[in-house]
């Protein structure tokens, strides 16, 4: 979704917003712009679509930016207003005297364009564009740049991370937020500011997050941090713990297929670093036993993908430490009446840590009384903060807006949760959990056989490339790797996908298979696979064209196997299975041309309601 970034140094300053604009483009966004501080005036460049349309614009006018070492520039992903030129960001006021970009929702927008009396004055559709006006009656009034956006905060309702600047008022970028999330950080060649650390984190490996109603004024040489009371605030210093060519394609066609590739890799960092004398430790995440010992019940709160990890989870938690585990859809918790109190351990499950609907439905938990714990990515994220207790998985940066090393990084952060909470309930004893330990430290392994066997998968891929719909069925512990598998290959290929427990298929779907339809069957859990065989032939008997992915030891003569996974534990197949099935919507979506990594529609961060 929307995305700010803002510099202030000696360099110029249009290359340096652009890319970082071009870092953010994984958010999503469908018009782009920029607000330089040039010798006589703030020049302000828009353009809607590809951030290649802005650049074009930029061609023939440098001679009006190309000494300006200062300006602020955003990408837009339209919710009030379409995607034109006017509801394009920077928004202006005063002339183009004030510059504001904006990302988030201003919810009382309209009530404060009816109460400032200012809707003709309006040029776009957007709820942002007021803050500009506001901050500007407030300058007028003040003629303080801090106390007139500290004023003007004080009157807006939702969620913003603001950068604004001010023409006559020096080279200053002033920064605020309140829930959307602003970075910054001090380099030889100035200051920057971005709503996530990969648009800047070439500049300096520390950086701090902006903390929530705080305003920074930042100047080539220093960023200033005070609350709105006037106390200098002085944020927590974070580290970058990547590789910042991490966030680059490294000879891949797409970021999807490296990001897949990684993840033996980053399986092996997310789990090696938790485990000592072979047993599970997170108290380098300073998670201690207590928090098990006293939780009588879980729940999950996430969405999409991450949602489907807590579905992993909820089955490995349920099976091995026998504690009841809910799964909520996020958007839906708050509305659910859901039963927690003070002994539910409330678990939220982010790769960008930004999700509004969850970080909302943390809040609605925490007010509850429950105990939290986040498994998250993005270091110092929102729902990291709000969070009792944080586990970050070591995916590093997740570009493309289809999940994947961040979600087998959470599934392996269950796996660790699981053991740990099975040894400290007494579930597992020594034995138990170091044998559970062993297994997992398979993982990484088992998803490098399936890896180094992709151009497999990339031929089973081309049967699907004609499709409009498919189905996928599966039985126990698979039954959410294919909710995954499914969310995978409807997002990124566009061919409607339904995932069913094998066993509900003929409760009503099954009137759906005649001839070619394509059916992807997982088997993988030995105590099924008789029952998952029979559901296979009941599809195949209505000539379905079924693709079958099967762990070794149950490929049998009675179907075809059309991939076989690598034998592992029937409690830890959910990760290769899944890797098998990532792939195979990565084929499916390059081979029908289409834009992998930005799938029409979707953004990477979702941080509106
Ligand atoms: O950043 P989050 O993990 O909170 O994002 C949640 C979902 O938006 C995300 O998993 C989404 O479903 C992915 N695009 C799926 O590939």
């Amino acid at each position: 979704m929307c995305g700010i970034v803002g510099y202030v140094g000696n360099k110029p300053v249009v290359d340096i917003l652009m890319d970082g604009l071009e870092q953010l483009e994984y958010r999503g966004y469908d018009s782009s712009g920029i607000a330089v501080m040039c010798p006589e005036d703030i020049k302000v460049y828009k353009a809607i679509g590809k951030l290649q349309n802005l650049r074009d614009k930029l061609r023939g006018h440098e001679k009006e930016f190309n000494t300006s070492t200062m300006g602020i520039g955003h990408i837009r992903w339209a919710t009030h207003g379409a995607p034109t030129l006017l509801n394009a960001h920077p928004h202006t006021c005063n002339c183009g005297r004030l510059v504001v970009v904006h990302n988030g929702i201003i919810e009382n927008y309209e009530a404060l364009r009816d109460s400032l009396g200012v809707e003709n004055e309006l040029k776009s559709e957007t709820d942002s564009e007021i803050i500009a006006v506001l901050i500007d009656r407030q300058y007028k009034k003040y003629k303080n740049c801090e106390k007139a956006i500290i004023e003007s905060v004080k009157m807006l309702q939702g969620t913003f991370a603001l950068a604004i600047i001010f023409d006559g008022e020096g080279d200053k970028i002033y920064a605020t937020r309140n829930v959307s999330p602003i970075v910054c950080c001090k380099s030889e060649k100035g200051s920057l500011i971005a709503s996530d650390i990969i648009a800047i984190g070439q500049y300096s490996e520390n950086y701090f997050v902006l903390p929530e109603m705080t305003i920074a004024k930042i100047t080539r040489d220093d960023i200033e941090i005070k609350d709105f009371a006037g106390n200098s605030v002085c944020p927590e210093i974070l580290k970058l713990d990547w590789d910042i060519n991490a966030g680059t394609k490294g000879g891949f066609p797409f970021y999807m297929e490296k990001e897949i590739c990684e993840q033996p890799d980053v399986l092996r960092k997310t789990i090696n670093s938790r485990i000592k004398n072979s047993l599970p430790d997170l108290s380098e995440d300073k998670i201690s036993d207590e928090l098990f010992e006293n939780c009588t019940d879980i729940t999950v709160i996430a969405c999409g993908t991450a949602m489907h990890a807590g579905l992993i989870g909820k089955h490995l938690i349920e099976n091995i430490c026998e504690i009841p585990v809910n799964v909520y859809m996020a958007s839906e918790f708050i509305y659910s009446n859901p039963i927690i109190n003070k002994s539910t351990l409330v678990i939220c499950v982010s790769q960008s840590g930004e999700t509004i609907d969850t970080l909302e439905a943390l809040k609605y938990a925490q007010k509850k009384g429950a105990k939290s714990l986040a498994i998250v990515n993005v270091k110092g994220s929102s729902i990291a903060m709000q969070s009792d207790y944080v586990i970050y998985t070591q995916a590093g940066p997740e570009i493309a807006v289809a999940s994947t090393k961040a979600y087998t990084t959470q599934v392996a952060i269950f796996y660790l949760l699981t053991a740990r909470m099975a040894y400290t309930k007494k579930k597992l004893n020594y034995e138990g959990v170091t044998k559970f330990i062993d297994e997992l430290a398979k993982l990484p392994d088992a998803v490098e056989n399936i890896i180094a066997r992709k151009e497999e998968i990339h031929l089973l891929a081309k049967k699907l490339l004609a499709s409009e719909h498919t189905f996928m069925i599966g039985r126990g512990f698979d039954y959410p790797s294919l909710l995954e598998a499914s969310l995978k290959l409807k997002e990124i290929s566009y061919i409607h996908s339904e995932a069913f427990a094998s066993g509900e298929l003929k409760h009503g779907t099954i009137a759906l298979i005649s001839k070619g339809t394509p059916v992807i069957a997982l088997m993988t859990q030995r105590y099924l696979a008789a029952k998952q065989i029979s559901n296979i032939k009941e599809v195949m008997s209505r000539k379905a064209e079924v693709i079958t992915f099967a762990k070794k030891s149950l490929v049998t003569k009675d179907i075809n196997c059309d991939f076989v996974l690598p034998e592992i534990d029937d409690d830890f197949t959910a990760v290769p299975s899944v890797v098998a099935l990532q792939l195979l919507a990565y084929y499916v979506s390059s081979d029908k041309g289409l834009d992998v990594d930005k799938p029409r529609n979707l953004a990477k961060v979702v941080t509106v309601e």
